[in-house]
C-alpha cells in the first residue's frame, strides 16, 4: 500500500444555474510521506477546491484520489469522517481555537472524540508542543497567545492524531513576516521528522524557500512550477 496522497485525473465541477464551472481540472499529484509541497496561484485558481478534496471534505466529479492507499471514492460518509480525523491534520488560515481551553486541552479534544484521554496522549501533546515551542503555554488559553503562537498549537492540534497527511490553507495569511517564517519551518520540521505527506496552499512566495516541490494552480490546471 502507498501512505500519502494521489490523485490521478482529478475533475471538479460546480454547478452555477444552467452553466457548469470547471473548479479543477484533470489534476494529477503524488505526495510522498515525508515531501512538503506548495501549491500557489492566483485567487479563484481552484486551490480551495483541491484542498477540500485532498481531505475528503468534497468529492471529486471524476478522477481518483487516494489517501494513504484508500480509494476515497469507494468509502462510506462514516469512513470518510473517519479517515479525516485519524488520517489528516488539517491547518486552517486562522487557527479556529477554541476559546474555554487551554493550550494543552486544544490537543486533548481531539483525543477526547474518538474516545477516552489516556497518560500517552497527555505526554505526546507536551511533547508536541515542546517541539514547537510552545513548552512554558501550555496552560496559557487562546486570548493571551501572540499569532504564531497560535498558529503553532493549531499545527500541534493536526499533528495529535498522528495523521499521515498535513493539509494547510494559507497557514501564514494573518502572521506578519517573522512568525510567518517561523511557522513555515516549523511545518517543515514536523514533515521531516515524523515523515509525513504535507501540502500547504499559499499566496506567499517567501514561504517557497522551505517546500520540496512548488506546484502551480492556474484556472483549475496544476502544473510543477521550474524553482
Ligand atoms: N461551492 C461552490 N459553488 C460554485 N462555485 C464554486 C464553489 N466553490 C468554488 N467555486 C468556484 O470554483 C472556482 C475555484 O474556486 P476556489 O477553489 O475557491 O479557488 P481558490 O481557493 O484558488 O480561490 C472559482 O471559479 C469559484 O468561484
Ligand atoms: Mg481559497
Amino acid at each position: 500500500m502507498i501512505k500519502g496522497l494521489q490523485m490521478n485525473e482529478v475533475t471538479m465541477y460546480y454547478a452555477e444555474g444552467s452553466n457548469r464551472i470547471t473548479a479543477l481540472d484533470h489534476v494529477s499529484i503524488s505526495v510522498e510521506l515525508g515531501e512538503f509541497v506548495a501549491v500557489v496561484g492566483p485567487s479563484g485558481s481552484g486551490k480551495s477546491t483541491f484542498l477540500s478534496i485532498a481531505g475528503a471534505l468534497l468529492k471529486a466529479s471524476e478522477g481518483n484520489v487516494r489517501l494513504n492507499g484508500n480509494n476515497i471514492s469507494t468509502q462510506t460518509e462514516k469512513e470518510l469522517s473517519n479517515i479525516r480525523l485519524q488520517e489528516i491534520g488539517f491547518i486552517m488560515q486562522s487557527s479556529n481555537l477554541v476559546p474555554y481551553l487551554n493550550v494543552l486541552d486544544q490537543l486533548l479534544i481531539v483525543k477526547r472524540m474518538s474516545g477516552k484521554i489516556k497518560r500517552e496522549d497527555r505526554e505526546f501533546a507536551t511533547k508536541l508542543l515542546n517541539e514547537l515551542g510552545l513548552g512554558s503555554k501550555l496552560k496559557s488559553f487562546p486570548d493571551k497567545l501572540s499569532g504564531g503562537e497560535k498558529q503553532r498549537t493549531a499545527i500541534a492540534r493536526a499533528l495529535m492524531n498522528n495523521p499521515n497527511i498535513i493539509l494547510a490553507d494559507e497557514p501564514t495569511a494573518s502572521l506578519d513576516t517573522k512568525r510567518a517564517h517561523e511557522v513555515v519551518s516549523l511545518i517543515a520540521q514536523e514533515v521531516k521528522s515524523r515523515q509525513k505527506a504535507a501540502i500547504m496552499v499559499t499566496h506567499d512566495e517567501r514561504m517557497l524557500e522551505y517546500c520540496d516541490k512548488v506546484y502551480r494552480m492556474s484556472d483549475g490546471g496544476l502544473s510543477l512550477a521550474e524553482s
